[in-house]
């Protein structure tokens, strides 16, 4: 870990990864303003949960820096991939967020009074108000999913990394959430970083794009890095982006070799 950064909330530079003496991610570079959402694309392995797990120092980087912004204090919100959550936990909504007020901090708790307030407000962003008192295991998908963005938000991080919260999502939901996502990043000026294998949903909400092929990555603003030259260059083999009724597909050519780029289906 560098460094902290002024005016990024994040910024990553030449990052490499080995996990198990295989190198997972190659020179990764990318950074992130403080308000900015940013989608981190990529088909199933190509390193998305790599990626994030290293930011949050579970995977220790093999070469490169990460710089984190702010006072350099580590607080990053996280959402790992798919939580299970048991239907006779007899845990609340409420009580699900409140955890994310422990375990990590040093010092004093906060009192009561104020640790209610706390996470009333952070089911209040995610518009779960509604169910706060319901037992976790009760809620449809998209309800637990708030929750659990509630529970990452609920220490007010700089940075909320999120990893694949709209896969067990429907369409509709999954765009609901996206947007919420983008309010929250606009209107509290957390940086968002959110994986995802569909372009989608994404595309009207980021302000960035991480795009993982082959262990290396494309990263900027989506029309400067969904487009045919800069993934044929990440791809290394010639890449369409067509665009479908408003709908992005990412589509190889034909006999483009066995390392296919994730194809966005129109649904
Ligand atoms: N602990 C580990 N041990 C060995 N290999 C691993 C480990 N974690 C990840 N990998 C490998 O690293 C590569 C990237 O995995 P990762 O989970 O980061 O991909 P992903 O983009 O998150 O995929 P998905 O969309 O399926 O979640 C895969 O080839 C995976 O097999
Ligand atoms: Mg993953």
């Amino acid at each position: 870990m560098g460094a902290p950064d002024a005016e990024m909330a994040l910024r990553v530079e030449d990052l490499s990864v080995l996990v198990g003496g295989r190198t997972i991610l190659e020179r990764v570079s990318f950074a992130l303003a403080p308000g900015e959402l940013c989608g981190l694309i990529g088909a199933n392995g190509s390193g998305k949960t790599t990626l994030l797990r290293s930011l949050l120092g579970f995977v220790a980087p093999g070469g490169g820096t990460i710089r984190l912004g702010g006072d350099g204090a580590r607080r990053l919100g996280y959402l790992p991939q798919k939580v299970s959550v048991d239907p006779f936990m007899p845990l609340r909504a409420r009580d699900v967020v409140a955890l994310g007020l422990d375990g990590h901090r040093l010092g004093l708790p906060l009192p009561s009074r104020r640790r209610r307030a706390r996470v009333d407000a952070a089911l209040a962003a995610v518009s779960a108000d509604g169910f706060a008192d319901r037992r976790i295991g009760t809620l449809s998908g998209g309800q637990q999913q708030r929750v659990f963005i509630a529970h990452a938000l609920v220490r007010r991080p700089q940075l909320l990394l999120l990893d694949e919260p709209l896969a067990s999502l429907d369409p509709s939901s999954a765009t609901e959430i996206a947007t919420l996502l983008r309010r929250i990043s606009r209107e509290t000026g957390i940086a968002v970083l959110m994986s995802a294998h569909e372009i989608n949903t994404l595309v009207p909400v980021m302000d960035r794009v991480i795009y993982l092929a082959g262990g290396r990555a494309a990263a900027g603003p989506v029309a400067e890095v969904i487009r045919s030259d800069v993934l044929s260059r990440l791809y290394g083999h010639h890449i369409d982006v067509l665009n479908v009724h408003g709908r992005i597909l990412v589509v190889p050519a034909p006999g483009a070799g066995h390392d296919q780029p994730h194809v966005t289906r129109v649904p």
